[in-house]
């Protein structure tokens, strides 16, 4: 081979090796939500085309109608969200939306983007009258021209509404394939509206607000949602927001996370609403968030955050939210923290104070997790009607000042994001609470940041008695008096607890003291995704693996590396047996790093539907789960945890479950009744045997053994 060509090749490959491990290690990234249509109009011509017509309003005073904004504006207004400091934006859903107004007087129509009729075409609203790629494609070049990831809201519950307009008409790259009145190959579920959202089976399988409910066990919608997902990751999506995954079925969602990994390296972060402690269902929101692979949206910070910030809460309930969460989630760093979305009414409208507005923004910057800040919070921007709910959250971007505080605070603070791996990926300390003043520290290594915030109007407080990492020294405000910070001095002690100097915290405030003293040795961050099978690629991220490759083992066994750098590895799965492991990363001269958890599938995961008939009978709270041979099986677990389910019993005392499965093998397995005390009754009889298919999907229906 010639040998300028074989370089250029493999010089080429480095090139995207090197995107490949980025886009998987999120943790460093400050994401920014756009809602596409209320964002900046770049392209007038797809203001109201012809196949959805009359849907736009250029008076902007309609809140249900199309204003404009689409994805050519995104793109003009990249140099301002790069100047922001934001390495990230989250859009809309960008795919085709039902296209009829389903107003009988006046428009209502789908801007927000939730209500798809084709998810193989780009909305043309946002695109061009011939929904093509065209816009999304150079969008997608200009953001990662600069340095932007590109995360997609995918909203795969469902179609569009069943009552009016195109009654959830759904189309195939333009061929009309079912709806509502029309489905004559199950693609949709039709059930009712959910009324019960505890009721797990209702949850999944029934219709979420009158949007009609995709059949994603239907070997064509399967394949479908899969296809289209991966179109969008070939056109350059970087990432996904899985809308309404708490109404998705659970076990299906596995093989789509596998599917999208499998294809290209991403990051899932999904909608589970209401994912706070005090929900019936928040068990299965973090064994969902700890095993599928997709992360979530952290709806506990979220409201700990706007009851603070917004409505004078103390401080206890952020610090015991965060430490609830943090038990649960075994991936604490990849939640995705919010305190304004298109959801929910904007923080100013709760509190009209700039000074809460700061403080929310710099707390949540430097929050363990994955920031999102909502556009135009950095404009202050808020609109009270109906107590600033949905639509009036979904202001128009009025504004672009890049001289603004918040404009300032937010580039600041992802800067040190960047050069301070405590706020990706360290631990969590409280170290001095009252109702009004929140110390918290962030540690990773010699990384340390300390962040003081008084969120009093104008009560000053005495802080004695506090306790840092921060190694004895002098420290600077990192945010240079922006917030009103100042200044700590911290004097040697023992055993990670050095004392602070006594000080007087001014009111309105936030200090941010840091140290990037750096890790001792190699030092393992992140790892993404944190489930695949022997093949895929993983991506660990930390810092001082050094520059020329060591070696990676999962349960002693050798990885391909498939490229090494100081702070970042890409490794391929080795082929060891299924099952939870460690991996570990030791340096090219021999120095072992720290391990980090990841899971080993047996083979990649196709969707299963099991039932079982006539199990054994059981009382409130007593529920029937699967348990087998291999991980996707729980492995012979017979605890909530690591068994799988709760099954459904729609159709008691028969019980089913949608579970994703690795193809071409044979499993074992059986179904076990644990009751609400976990006590453990096992079926008699043999193990029951299913061979998975090869690709499409499965179904088993076996009866309980007595
Ligand atoms: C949650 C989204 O965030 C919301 O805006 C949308 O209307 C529903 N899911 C339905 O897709
Ligand atoms: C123990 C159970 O008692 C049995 O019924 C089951 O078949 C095995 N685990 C799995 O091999």
């Amino acid at each position: 081979m010639n040998l300028r060509r074989f370089s250029f090749a493999l010089a080429l490959q480095l090139v995207c090796l090197a995107c490949a491990s980025l886009a998987q290690d999120f943790k460093k990234q400050v994401i920014y939500q756009i809602v596409t249509d209320r964002f900046y109009d770049g392209d007038t011509s797809n203001n109201n085309p012809s196949q959805s017509a009359g849907l736009y309003d250029s008076t902007k005073t309609n809140w249900h109608a199309y204003w404009g904004g689409d994805l050519a504006g995104i793109q003009q207004k990249m140099s301002y969200i790069k100047g922001l400091g934001v390495t990230a934006i989250w859009i809309s859903p960008t795919v085709d939306n039902e296209n009829n107004n389903l107003a009988s007087s006046g428009v209502s129509a789908p801007y927000h983007a939730y209500d798809a009729r084709d998810f193989m075409r780009v909305e043309e609203h946002f695109g061009d009258a011939s929904n093509s790629w065209t816009a999304f494609d150079n969008l997608i070049t200009a953001a990662h021209q600069n340095g932007i990831k590109v995360i997609v809201d995918w909203a795969n519950n469902h179609s569009n509404y069943n009552g009016g307009g195109e009654y959830g008409a759904l189309y195939n790259n333009g061929t009309f394939m079912a709806s509502d009145t029309s489905d004559p190959n199950g693609y949709f579920h039709h059930n009712p509206d959910i009324s019960n959202y505890n009721d797990r089976y209702q949850l999944q399988y029934y219709t979420l607000s009158a949007l009609e409910d995709l059949n994603q066990e239907n070997a064509t919608i399967d394949s479908y949602l899969k296809t289209a997902i991966q179109q969008f990751q070939t056109h350059g999506a970087d990432g996904f927001r899985l809308d309404a995954i708490k109404h998705v079925t659970w076990g299906w969602e596995y093989s789509l996370a596998n599917t999208v990994y499998n294809n290209k390296p991403s990051f899932l972060y999904g909608e589970w609403y209401n994912n706070t402690s005090g929900d019936a269902m928040y068990h299965d929101a973090y064994k969902f968030a700890n095993k599928s692979g997709i992360s979530e949206l952290d709806f506990g910070v979220n409201q700990a955050m706007r009851d603070v910030f917004g409505s004078g809460n103390n401080f206890s309930e952020l610090d015991s939210a965060i430490s609830t969460e943090n038990t649960n989630f075994t991936w604490q760093n990849d939640l995705v923290t919010f305190f304004d979305s298109h959801d929910e009414s904007r923080l100013l409208t709760i509190n009209n104070n700039n000074n809460r507005l700061h403080e929310a923004m710099a707390f949540l910057l430097t929050c363990r997790g994955i920031p999102v800040i909502l556009y135009g919070d950095e404009q202050y921007l808020h609109n009270d009607t109906n107590s600033g709910n949905d639509p009036y959250d979904r202001v128009w971007m009025s504004s672009f000042d890049t001289s603004t505080t918040a404009y300032k605070l937010i580039g600041k603070l992802a800067s040190l994001r960047q050069s301070n791996d405590a706020i990706a990926y360290g631990g969590w300390t409280q170290r001095w609470i009252n109702n009004d003043v929140y110390i918290y520290e962030r540690k990773f290594y010699n990384d340390v940041v300390l962040v003081a915030i008084n969120k009093n109007n104008s009560s000053t407080y005495n802080i004695s008695g506090l306790n840092t990492a921060l190694p004895a020294g002098t420290y600077t405000d990192y945010l240079g008096g922006l917030l009103n910070g100042l200044g700590l001095t911290v004097q040697a002690g023992s055993g990670g607890n050095n004392p602070a100097n006594a000080f007087t915290i001014p009111a309105n405030s936030v200090s941010v003291w840091q140290v990037a003293a750096g890790e001792p040795g190699p030092a393992v961050g992140s790892i993404g995704p944190t489930v695949g099978q022997p093949g895929m690629a993983v991506t660990i991220a930390g810092d001082n693996f050094g520059s020329s490759a060591g070696s990676v083992t999962i349960n002693g066994t050798a990885a391909t590396v498939q490229s090494w750098s100081n702070t970042s590895i890409t490794f391929t799965v080795p082929n060891v047996a299924n099952g939870m492991y460690q991996v570990q990363v030791t340096t090219a001269s021999g120095i072992q790093a720290n391990t980090i958890q990841f899971t080993v599938l047996t083979a990649k995961l196709i969707p299963v539907t099991f039932t079982v008939n006539n199990a054994a009978s059981t009382n409130n709270g007593d529920y029937i789960f699967l348990t087998g041979s291999t991980i996707e099986l729980g492995n012979w677990g017979t605890t909530f945890d690591t068994a799988v389910g709760p099954m459904l019993d729609p159709n008691y005392p028969n019980w089913f479950l949608n579970v994703s499965l690795p193809v071409g093998i044979t499993v074992q397995f059986k179904f076990i009744k644990i009751a609400s005390d976990g006590t453990v009754t096992w079926e008699n009889g043999s193990n029951h045997s299913y061979a998975v298919p090869s690709s499409g999907t499965g179904n088993v229906n076996v009866s309980w053994q007595y």
